[in-house]
């Protein structure tokens, strides 16, 4: 029997990533770093049309090329089943649905050959007309079922037009956010290899139990056919949520060539070929009384999604948890055009319908003449105003109580475009953030070895958050031990079924399933020997997620915002920014910090650079690079703090963790263009910020 060392708890200790020293010297492999025997190179080769449908491949002038093995195109790629996602039927017919898509994949011996020869390829169109043209009149605007993952598309609670007649005050704006577009560090990949009937992919995702599904429906194999590694993963924000074009690919090139094949987008494809946000239309309505008590809200979000498969998202749903209110409607339309299909990106549904909301909200305070933190604690509900269901925990008054005083917000002068340094208006701003707080069935299996140590297996993904380094704190407490005693194996979906790294769900469904497989191991444990193969216990949550009482379960959030303007160049610049936020139990303080600057980080972004400029003659992106499409670097991020208040929520799950991926994104736009309001006296109702915008709502002054 081996001592077992007893431990101090972990979670809650700031904790360097295990993996930090594998990654920094390289070690670390990702999906396309795989050096396997006879590795062949697939690249993809995309769409120069609109729409309509391929002409011909002129496959056989490629083949005589250096290094070619194979191209593949609708006329001669392998079958695929539909796996309920349409986007993933690559090469299975001669349409062209947008500019960007999958015609084509050219397999070679190097990556160089492969290169030359994509780049080679001619295909031919018969071109049809395109429709790319994102108005809230459009004719084909239309009313989805439901918005994603499953709410109603329309809640209606009482008379908002009556309410809003009735009122003291309205606020009646219209607030946009354009296409943005997914981009992380580490472009979509994949290497696959077939060992006879068995495929084996390293794929680059957010889940590699769901990719397998769907690799399972596609290529229709069965469950034991098919494997997916995802050991270290540089992102995805939510593009790599589900399966994309490169796993398809691969998979599909290595039983045609009989070789393992790697497929790597390039940072242009992922431009159309990954998801992105959809650009939003929201027409935003208020109602208060004099002293701001909130009346209705009226919420109408307008977004796009392509001709292959509807993407709803869920934009005005924020609207129906957040602020008391008599009257309630919040309501989704949406168009199918002919661009590629926009997916899930940080915060789907609450990062842009927050920006209206929280834009309106500030809108309300100035027009009520009340302080808009005040404002907000004024309409702070009891239950939930669409359910009437009873918060798990709701903190967002302790975070907008404990951001003001540490942002210093009680010295503000309310009074717009007064504060002045030098060529810069300066202004403050406040907004609210949430996130919805979900947990998912999830399976884990832990296992005492028989030297003492243990190992957890979970199909978790990190990819780049930290999350094997915090569900190792998480099993180190579970089973009383230092976590130099745990080794936690993530992403291998041999490893049983389980919760995506989205949704801000990952380690709140993967904990839950960890703790429990440590604790029935503890029992085993004590009951025998350990065997030389060890005593494994797994666990599966299913039926506790069920058995969960219906709860409005939330994080939140309160977001500062300090900025400068020079209306006369039409710069903005953030000077700081400081969020607190209330997520029930942090894992990894360090960790958890870097998530939420980043989240912060991606919302300066959004507030004031990123927009996919969409050309109507071509229906392309005009920036679709990284070049063109700026995302914020090192000299737009000022100081960003970040904050959280203590919070015990034992109904989210037991371990108490809400999540943090998103939540920080959320209100980060709002809280900017709320500050460059009060900097300058003029509202900034579009995203982003740009400096054409702040200039045309800023005449210059007759100097002549
Ligand atoms: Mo996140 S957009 O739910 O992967």
């Amino acid at each position: 029997m081996t001592v077992i060392e007893k431990a101090e708890q972990q979670v809650g200790t700031s904790t360097t990533r295990i993996e930090a020293v594998d990654k920094v010297t390289g070690a670390a492999r990702y999906a396309g770093e795989y050096p396997l025997d006879e590795l062949a190179h697939g690249v993809v080769v995309t769409s120069t049309i609109g729409r309509g449908r391929v002409a011909s491949v002129g496959a056989d002038e490629i083949l005589a090329m250096p290094g070619v093995i194979a191209v593949l195109h609708h006329g001669n790629a392998p079958r695929l089943h539909d796996p309920g996602d349409a986007t993933l039927l690559l090469l299975q017919a001669d349409t062209v649905p947008h500019q960007g898509a999958v015609v084509a994949l050219v397999v070679a011996s190097s990556l160089e050959q492969a290169r030359a020869a994509a780049e080679a390829l001619v295909v031919t169109y018969d071109e049809e007309p395109h429709d790319v043209g994102f108005t809230a009149d459009h004719p084909k605007m239309y009313v989805p079922d439901h918005v994603n993952p499953a709410f109603d598309t329309e809640t209606v609670i009482g008379d908002v037009d009556a309410a809003t007649q009735a009122a003291e005050v309205v606020v009646d704006a219209t607030y946009t956010t354009p296409t943005q577009q997914n981009n992380a560090m580490e472009p979509h990949a994949t290497t696959a290899t077939w060992h006879g009937d068995h495929l084996t992919v390293f794929d680059s995702n957010q889940g590699a139990a769901s990719v397998k599904q769907s690799i399972v429906k596609l290529f229709g194999l069965d469950q034991d056919q098919v494997r997916v590694l995802s050991e270290h993963v540089g992102g995805g924000f939510g593009s790599k949520g589900t399966a994309r074009a490169p796993v398809v690919l691969a998979s599909m090139a290595a039983r045609t060539t009989e070789r393992p094949v790697r497929v790597a987008l390039s940072r242009q494809q992922m431009f159309s070929l990954v998801g992105y946000r959809t650009p939003t239309i929201q027409q935003m309505r208020l109602a208060a009384g004099r002293d701001g008590t909130i009346t209705a809200i009226d919420h109408l979000a307008y977004s796009q999604t392509s001709t292959v498969l509807e993407f709803a998202e869920q934009t005005a749903v924020i609207s129906r948890m957040m602020y008391a209110t008599e009257t309630l409607r919040s309501r989704h339309r949406l168009v199918a055009l002919d661009v590629p299909t926009p997916r899930w990106m940080r915060a789907p549904g609450e990062a842009p319908g927050s920006f209206a909301l929280e834009s309106a909200i500030d809108e309300l305070a100035e027009a009520c003449g009340v302080d808009p933190i005040e404002l907000r604690i004024r309409n702070e509900p009891t239950t939930e105003p669409e359910s009437g269901l009873a918060f798990s925990s709701r903190s967002l008054v302790a975070c907008l109580r404990e951001g003001a005083q540490r942002f210093g917000w009680h010295d503000r002068d309310p009074r717009p475009g007064i504060r002045q340094d030098g060529r810069w208006l300066l202004g403050t701003g406040v907004a609210a953030a949430t996130y919805p707080a979900r947990t998912a069935p999830s399976t884990a299996a832990a296992t005492a070895e028989p030297d003492g140590r243990f190992t957890v297996r979970v199909t978790a993904s990190d990819i780049g958050t930290g999350a094997r380094t915090a569900l190792t704190l998480v099993a180190a407490d579970a089973l009383g031990v230092a976590p130099g005693q745990v080794t936690v194996l993530i992403g291998d979906s041999e490893f049983g079924q389980a919760m995506i790294a989205g949704g801000s769900m990952g380690m709140s469904s993967w904990t839950w399933a960890v703790t429990d497989a440590c604790h029935e191991l503890l029992v085993e444990r004590a009951q025998r020997e350990i065997p030389a193969d060890g005593i494994t216990v797994t666990a599966d949550t299913a039926a506790k997620v069920k058995a969960m009482s219906r709860l409005s379960r939330h994080s939140f959030g309160a977001q500062f915002a300090e900025v400068a303007v020079d209306v006369r160049t039409g710069e903005v610049r953030v000077r700081r920014m400081l969020g607190i936020f209330a997520a029930g139990r942090i894992v990894n303080p360090l960790t958890a910090r870097s998530q939420l600057i980043g989240g912060m980080t991606m919302g300066l972004s959004a507030a004031l650079l990123e927009e996919a400029i969409m050309d109507s003659a071509s229906g392309d992106y005009v920036n679709h690079d990284l070049a063109g499409y700026h995302v914020a670097a090192h000299a737009d991020v000022p100081s960003i703090e970040v904050g959280w208040v203590d919070e015990v929520d034992h109904e989210v799950n037991p371990a108490g963790i809400k999540g943090i991926g998103e939540l920080g994104i959320v209100g980060a736009p709002a809280a900017i263009a709320n500050a460059v309001w009060h900097a300058t006296g003029v509202r900034q109702r579009d995203l982003p910020i740009r400096p054409d915008r702040v200039i045309d709502t800023h005449p210059r002054p007759n100097t002549a």
